[in-house]
């Protein structure tokens, strides 16, 4: 017995561990294609592509299965908010300018619908959209001093909560760069081309604070963090001198590539656990190749964990299937394998809810990357 998304299904599978499905009227893969996919393995052997072109298949295939299986996504709940005490509000009354609680709540709940009716991520679910994470990192503050005279760029922006946080505290907007998937994309994974089809996060970001692309002048770049046409891995700079001088200006790029070099910090919080491991190494590659050789640049973020590195077979994230999870030395491992030796400082660390027994090996990893 095996399970996807939330539903159990006997699998005659060849291999253990291994789930074993059809594709169902799909527009890219052949309806005859068979797929034997390993979800619930925790080895560390997952035998996935180690092509960037192989990844993206692989991906494209998990998350078609996972749809075409039916995955039912957990309804919203409003009590989850409801929860939340006044000063989790705070940050998003002072920029939304909504003053009563109960109106606030009203109008978090309606922009929460649509975002959630557009992608099932459990952030949206929970509400986690409405508080600023970057700011309870312990390198925030030299994060802001970076972004004051450098490039802060968030990848998996969402609503554009954590770059809003940066901006209100203090880096100009022309320093600052949002990214997220684009929406024909992320319409395509719903299946729910027809309503949602123009419908962005980072414009529902508007939405729930309240702002324009005038009050609120951010550069946003949509795609795909994974897709080197978007986003090409490339070695990290080892000096100054293999960047070029020219920083486009960042209103004028149409992929992210161009900044090569010339990012300053990079916010990446809740985006890597999306991911399969292979995945989450290319993603770590390219965004080591964007930072800035400068000494103290710093790539941080936060995103679910494990205390030994595996699977969370606990849960179904959102894209249907079991979360694969970093320990904090795997994590380490893995930047000091994109990084040549001796050029960054890796810091992670396992936090764990109080309220969770002692047995529960999973947390929100905690990490920075800082070049020396
Ligand atoms: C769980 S949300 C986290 C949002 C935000 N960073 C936060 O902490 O509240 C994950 C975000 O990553 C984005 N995302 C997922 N896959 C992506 C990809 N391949 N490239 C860029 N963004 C991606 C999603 O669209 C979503 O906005």
């Amino acid at each position: 017995m095996f399970r996807i998304g939330n539903m159990r299904r006997t699998a005659s599978a060849n291999e253990p561990g291994s789930v074993r499905g059809r594709v169902r009227s799909d527009p890219v893969l052949p309806s005859s294609c068979f797929l034997v996919i390993p979800i619930l393995t925790s080895s560390s052997s997952f035998p996935f592509p180690h092509d960037i072109k192989g990844v993206l298949l692989a991906r494209e295939i998990i998350q078609r299965l996972s749809t075409s299986m039916e995955y039912t996504k957990p309804p919203v709940d409003e009590s989850l908010l409801f929860k939340m005490n006044d000063e989790d509000f705070t940050f998003i009354k002072a920029l939304s300018g909504i003053e009563d609680v109960d109106a606030l709540k009203k109008h978090i709940i309606a922009v929460q619908t649509k975002a959630y009716d557009l992608y099932g991520h459990m952030c949206i679910r929970r509400f986690s959209f409405t508080r600023p994470k970057i700011s309870a990192f312990p390198m925030y503050e030299h994060a802001l001093e970076l972004g004051r005279n450098g490039i802060l760029l968030d990848i998996g922006c969402c609503f554009g909560t954590d770059i809003r946080k940066c901006w209100s505290d203090g880096i100009p907007a022309r320093n600052l760069i949002a990214s997220d998937l684009r929406p024909g994309r992320m319409a395509r994974l719903c299946l729910r081309m027809d309503i949602h089809f123009l419908i962005v996060f980072w414009n529902l970001g508007h939405e729930l604070f309240q702002s324009t692309p005038d009050s609120f002048p951010v550069a946003f770049l949509a795609g795909d963090a994974l897709d080197p046409n978007f986003l090409e891995p490339t070695m990290p700079p080892d000096s100054s001198s293999e960047v070029p001088d020219f920083v486009p200006p960042l209103s004028s790029l149409t992929s992210l590539t161009p900044l090569r070099g010339h990012v300053s910090v990079i916010h990446i919080t809740a985006v890597f656990h999306l991911f399969f491991e292979p995945q989450q190494l290319q993603l770590a590659r390219a965004l080591a190749g964007l930072l800035s050789p400068a000494p103290g640049s710093l790539i941080l973020g936060s995103h679910v964990g494990r205390r030994t590195k595996g699977f969370n077979e606990r849960a179904i994230g959102s894209g249907g299937h079991h979360m694969f999870c970093h320990s904090p030395e795997s994590w380490c491992e893995l930047w000091e394998e994109v990084f040549p030796k001796g050029m960054i400082e890796v810091k992670a660390e396992l936090k764990q809810r109080p309220e969770r027994e002692e047995s529960y090996d999973i947390g929100n990893l905690v990490w920075s990357v800082t070049r020396l």
